[in-house]
């Protein structure tokens, strides 16, 4: 399949996305097929660690188009993954690639000297950001942007505790590792000193209810405050959350707790730490998530999306904080170097030329009433979630009891990429992030993928629909 990389002014990444239903999915060698197998029985002899999403479907990737992924053996998948939650706006947008190209050729780095391309990066974040979310430093992962932003949450209040929440992921630096809901043998054995844990709502699995079975998010802030005064030396700095939890399972927050929890800060004189590196740049139809919250975070990591596939993320801070950077001594080796900066600056004014945090929540309104449907026909899909293009289905055993249905999870994932959907498992949560140009008749033909898996995971399973 063709795909031309026409960038001219005219171009719309609505176009790029844009995909030939007839051409895609196309499998021409069931896979993971032959050339696929050999490569990676070739590389992991030597590359090892591998995530879930590789060893259940070992798969070698050639190409990368909009919406498009292609094997080594020629199947073409839809992508519902965008790397991982990486290509917010396909793999290889023209714009994109060429800002890369340009300063791979001029400028690849210059310490944290000041360049035209990080200035107008940064008068363009500021002009963009929320409230006096204005003070910027660039990193080249979203661990080392989460790290950072801690240690300014230690300068700016002068206190060490933080506290964060059960199942949030933050990365896999030792701080952020601190942060996350860690097995401690898969990541680190112990936790950093001074860091707390408190559950946070998840209104389909409530730990406290209202009299009317509904969420009660007053509860959780009660638990909080308590557990500040009972659990903690009195020296907390702030709290540390993902807007949306992400690798917790696309786990959405009740439309209060946000704006509660900012209040509470502010009472208790605690600072905000958004971790937005999974949920910015228009993965859910906003530059910062928690917009969709009217909140304005002391602290927030961006990254992912931020430079399409070119490893940029940042950490913005409001106009108070921003001399914390000082304190930290922030730069590092490839922070703000001119590529990074460019891949962020194409990508923030492509979301914007084309319109297309409108086109996410769009797209996000049309996965939820189809997955609405499936939850209603399938006897394991006990719910479904969406915001832009941040998605979640939770398989169960049973709508009454709510328990997990871990073994569907990877049979429904085999499955629908067996059958041309590149996408993320987790457990029993299925996690769907396509990129924001996609149509919506892709979308819904990806969806149709993952219902007939499901269909035929739960016949496996002995489950009757
Ligand atoms: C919310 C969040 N924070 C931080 C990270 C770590 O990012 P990276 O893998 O770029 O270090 C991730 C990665 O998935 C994430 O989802």
């Amino acid at each position: 399949m063709t795909v031309t990389a026409d960038a001219s002014p005219s171009f719309s990444s609505l176009d790029w996305g844009r995909v030939d239903l007839d051409q895609v999915p196309h499998i021409v060698a069931p896979p993971p097929g032959p050339r696929s197998r050999e490569y990676h029985d070739r590389c992991t002899r030597y590359f090892k660690g591998l995530s879930g999403q590789v060893k259940l479907f070992p798969v070698a990737f050639s190409e990368g188009a909009g919406c498009v992924l292609t094997d080594v053996d020629g199947n073409r998948y839809i992508d519902f993954s965008s790397g991982i939650y990486v290509t917010t706006l396909g793999h290889c947008h023209p714009k994109v690639s060429e800002a890369i190209a340009r300063y791979a050729s001029t400028l690849m780095n210059a310490h944290d000297f000041t360049t035209p391309i990080k200035t107008r990066l940064c008068e363009k974040l500021a002009e963009i950001l929320p409230g006096d979310l204005n003070g910027f430093q660039f990193y080249d992962s979203g661990t080392t942007a989460v790290e950072a932003g801690l240690r300014v949450l230690r300068a700016a209040s002068g206190r060490n505790e933080i506290v964060s929440c059960y199942y949030d992921f933050h990365g896999k630096t030792y701080g952020a590792v601190s942060l996350g809901h860690i097995r401690s043998q898969v990541y680190g054995r112990v936790r950093a000193a001074g860091m707390h844990m408190v559950p946070r709502p998840d209104a389909y699995r409530p730990l406290w209810t209202k009299d009317d079975g509904t969420i009660d998010t007053d509860a959780y802030l009660r638990f909080y405050d308590e557990y500040l005064d009972r659990a903690t030396v009195g020296d907390v700095a702030g709290f540390c959350l993902e807007p949306i939890q992400g690798w917790g399972g696309t786990i959405m927050p009740p439309e209060d707790f946000f704006p509660k929890l900012r209040q509470f800060c502010d009472e208790r004189k605690l600072l905000l730490m958004m971790d937005e590196v999974l949920a910015s740049w228009g993965r859910t139809g906003k530059w910062l998530c928690s917009e969709h919250w009217g909140i304005v975070p002391d602290v927030v990591t961006i990254g992912k999306g931020f430079g399409n596939g070119f490893p940029v993320t940042a950490v913005a801070v409001r106009e108070p904080h921003k001399e914390s950077f000082e304190k930290i001594s922030a730069s590092s080796s490839y922070g703000g170097n001119p590529m990074a900066c460019a891949a962020a600056l194409a990508s923030t004014e492509v979301i914007e030329q084309d319109n297309l945090l409108a086109h996410a929540l769009h797209l996000g309104e049309v996965a939820l009433k189809r997955m609405r449907r499936m939850r209603d026909e399938h006897p394991i899909v006990g719910d479904v979630r969406a915001k832009g293009c941040l998605m979640g289905i939770e398989l169960v055993q049973d709508k009454a009891t709510r328990r997990p249905l871990e073994e569907a999870g990877r049979l429904v994932y085999q499955k629908a990429f067996a059958r041309g959907l590149a996408w993320i498992p987790a457990g029993h949560i299925l996690r769907m992030s396509p990129p924001i140009v996609m149509d919506e008749r892709t979308l819904l033909k990806g969806l149709d993928i993952i219902d007939e898996a499901i269909g035929q995971t739960e016949k496996e399973l002995g489950y009757a629909s």
